[in-house]
């Protein structure tokens, strides 16, 4: 990490509760203008387009299950690729921090977890993103064409841990700016712990905002890609969980500021699923 990095602690509220970090990075304000485009926009025409996000029904039961067992499967190859003896059996996903107990063999584990395809899975996300099309007015893919490939991340969250992403807008990075992104809770996801988000931040034009460059924040020496949003010119974020339940998902904006998905359970390990789903071309 480069020394000459500021440091800042990042506070912010969320559902009314401080939280603090610590993050470095160089720290600067955009232009006056808003990055969120209508036109063309999966969002476009759609009703929940000025909140940035919503809540919809995602699965049946039998399809979480398949969901839920294909993610304990990737977790449990993470943690062998960790060199960790796990009896398939006994293991609950929701324990995970009970096996992995330090910092090292956790990197490990979500170097695996981290970029997976659709083919690591039991479950067809084409034809989930075809059944999420109905709340966006147009067809939807996991196919992402500017990566050409499907990308899906399983997120593990141990308790009293800093196993976050900061406040961020994914949509800065190019390759993201045009998909939606969906958040599925799988284990230990509640009050306590499901994602924050903040309504209508996608439309904070960049001047109001606050940030590093991507891969330009560090927190607790990590370095990480997204870019690192402290806070608005408004002063700090305040941040709430939407907290969508079993079966359910949370689809959103790429440019909807969320992150700092800290995990106040004391006993159980938060899992999560991020799909990106692009436009289907006819
Ligand atoms: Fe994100």
């Amino acid at each position: 990490m480069d020394n000459s990095l500021e440091k800042h602690t990042c506070a912010l509220l969320i559902d009314n509760e401080p939280f603090s970090f610590n993050v470095s990075g160089s720290f600067f304000k955009g232009k006056p203008e808003v990055l969120y485009q209508s036109q063309g926009n999966i969002l476009e025409n759609t009703e929940w387009e000025s909140e940035g996000f919503k809540i919809i029904s995602a699965f049946s039961d039998i399809e979480f299950k398949l969901l839920s067992n294909s993610i304990k499967k990737n977790i449990l190859k993470g943690i062998k690729l960790a060199g960790i003896t796990v009896t398939e059996n006994d293991f609950n996903i929701g324990d995970y921090h009970k096996y992995i107990t330090n910092q090292e063999n956790h990197l490990k584990v979500i170097n695996h977890t981290k970029n997976l395809r659709n083919e690591d899975f039991d479950l067809d996300f084409e034809k989930l993103a075809l059944k999420f099309s109905k709340h966006t007015n147009t067809k939807l893919t996991p196919y992402i064409k500017q990566l050409q490939s499907s990308h899906i991340q399983i997120r593990i969250s141990r308790p009293n841990s800093l196993d976050i992403n900061p406040p961020h807008r994914d949509g800065y990075l190019d390759y993201w700016k045009n998909i939606l992104n969906i958040w599925i809770p799988i284990a230990g996801c509640n009050e306590h712990s499901s994602l924050p988000v903040i309504e209508g931040s996608h439309l904070i034009p960049e001047d109001q905002i606050i940030r590093t460059k991507a891969k330009g924040a560090y927190i607790n020496g990590n370095q990480y890609y997204v870019p690192c949003i402290i806070k608005t010119t408004n002063g700090p974020f305040k941040m709430f969980r939407p907290n969508p339940k079993k079966n359910e998902a949370l689809i959103f904006s790429p440019f909807l500021i969320h992150g700092a998905a800290i995990n106040k359970n004391t006993d159980v390990t938060r899992i999560a699923l991020e799909l990106r789903f692009d436009k289907k071309e006819d």
